[in-house]
């Protein structure tokens, strides 16, 4: 069963805004989604009525937040097959991305071997060059095939030659397309290697399994998926909580301390120092219980809908897409150019129409490059995205044609 957009609408109270004296059109999700009222009262609720450190405190007050925080954690497992003991709480995809690169040389003990690709966003790029420049260790990209996903077979020869890591991005946030993880996971694990995940990009927008795709880590960010900023998860499989060490030291990661010597709280709790972002953990639980009540394949469905409507709509004599034509690839993400127009301009020209995108290199500069361009205008969808809103982006694009 679908949904009705123009229902879901209702709980987006910022859809109303008008800018530049028209209606609001948010076309840049796959920067950040706008939150639904439930979420803002989530977290509302939490401050007027539980406000309180968790997980220290035997008070009664500390008590309820402690176990709305626990019941938080065990809703975002579950909307991702995984269980509570795997989730560890980040501020967002970058920060898990950056913590592997201090939790795996640890955990395998020696300098890494790791195999990434031109499609990788910024955060999943540099945090590694970073560690083979400091730590040693080497890091290989491979590039993409002719459908603008990872080459699997430079994959796979390298895995050949022995690497650590695998680290991929689901679905690009360029390109819309999606890499097939369940079967890179496998040839990683096939040839001894860890696969990471960057899922900031799918987890919002298609179901994701865990327990199907068997991977190491994954990560991604709160604020795609309707929550809250500042919060993210970076997922560790069950096989390694255990064995991977604490990254940041302090308080509530500790059962006891003495001056010489200390023993750690349960996993995940020793991977979460100092107080942390109750309000977002409880805003990111409530956003999942909306995407659950919506269902993840029927936002899949409906934004290949919307893609679809975009992409028949483009005029190709003006009209550069990125990616495959086949608009069943663009998992909601479709970039572009406009034939001598740079995409600032773009932008702007849809900004004075209350059309809200994105434009630039979009954190991902040696994708953008390895396209022939140094910036691309992005339009990305989410559920409350509608067709109507498609024609008045059309309508908006037409009145470029002027200028060209
Ligand atoms: C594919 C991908 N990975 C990682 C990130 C980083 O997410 P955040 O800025 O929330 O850490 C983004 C953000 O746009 C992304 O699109």
């Amino acid at each position: 069963m679908g949904f009705d957009p123009y229902v879901i609408r209702e709980d987006f109270p910022i859809l109303k805004k008008e800018i530049n004296g028209k209606s609001l059109v948010y076309f840049d999700n796959a920067a950040t989604t706008q939150k639904p009222k439930q979420v803002v009262e989530a977290i509302r609720d939490y401050y007027f009525n539980y406000n309180s450190n968790v997980l220290r405190s035997i008070n009664t007050l500390s008590s309820q937040a402690t176990e709305l925080y626990i019941e938080s954690r065990k809703k975002i497992a579950r909307f991702i097959g995984a269980g509570e003991e795997e989730i560890v709480f980040t501020k967002n995809a970058t920060e898990g991305l950056n913590s592997l690169t201090e939790i795996i040389p640890k955990l395998l003990g020696r300098k890494l071997t790791v195999l990434t690709s031109i499609m990788e966003h910024h955060s999943n790029l540099l945090p590694w060059r970073r560690m083979v420049s400091e730590k040693g260790g080497r890091l290989i990209v491979v590039g993409m095939n002719e459908d603008y996903t990872v080459n699997v077979e430079e994959i796979e020869k390298n895995l050949e030659n022995g690497c650590d890591v695998l680290t991929i991005v689901h679905v690009s946030n360029v390109l819309g397309t999606m890499n097939p993880v369940k079967e890179l996971c496998k040839l990683a694990h096939k040839h001894g290697s860890l696969f990471v995940i960057d899922a900031a990009q799918s987890i919002p927008h298609i179901p994701f399994d865990v327990s199907e795709i068997e991977p190491d880590f994954v990560a991604f960010s709160g604020h795609k998926m309707l929550g809250p900023t500042g919060i993210g998860v970076l997922y560790v499989r069950k096989k390694f909580v255990e064995k991977i060490e604490p990254w940041d030291l302090g308080g509530g990661m500790v059962k006891t301390v003495t001056l010489e010597d200390q023993v750690y709280e349960d996993v995940p709790f020793r991977f979460e120092a100092g107080t942390p972002n109750v309000e977002g953990v409880i805003g990111l639980a409530t956003a999942v219980d909306y995407l659950s009540r919506i269902g993840v394949s029927n936002i899949a469905k409906h934004e290949a809908d919307l893609v679809k409507h975009l992409m028949e709509g483009f005029d190709e004599k003006i009209i550069t897409v990125h990616g495959p034509l086949d608009s069943t690839k663009h998992m909601g993400i479709v970039s572009f150019n406009v034939k001598g127009i740079h995409p600032h301009d773009v932008a702007q020209m849809l900004d004075a129409d209350g059309i809200m995108v994105r434009s630039g290199a979009l954190c991902a500069e040696p994708l953008v490059n390895a396209l022939g361009v140094n910036a691309v205008v992005r339009v990305s969808f989410y559920l409350y995205n509608t067709l109507e809103e498609v024609d008045r982006f059309h309508e908006s694009l037409r009145k470029l044609r002027g200028f060209i």
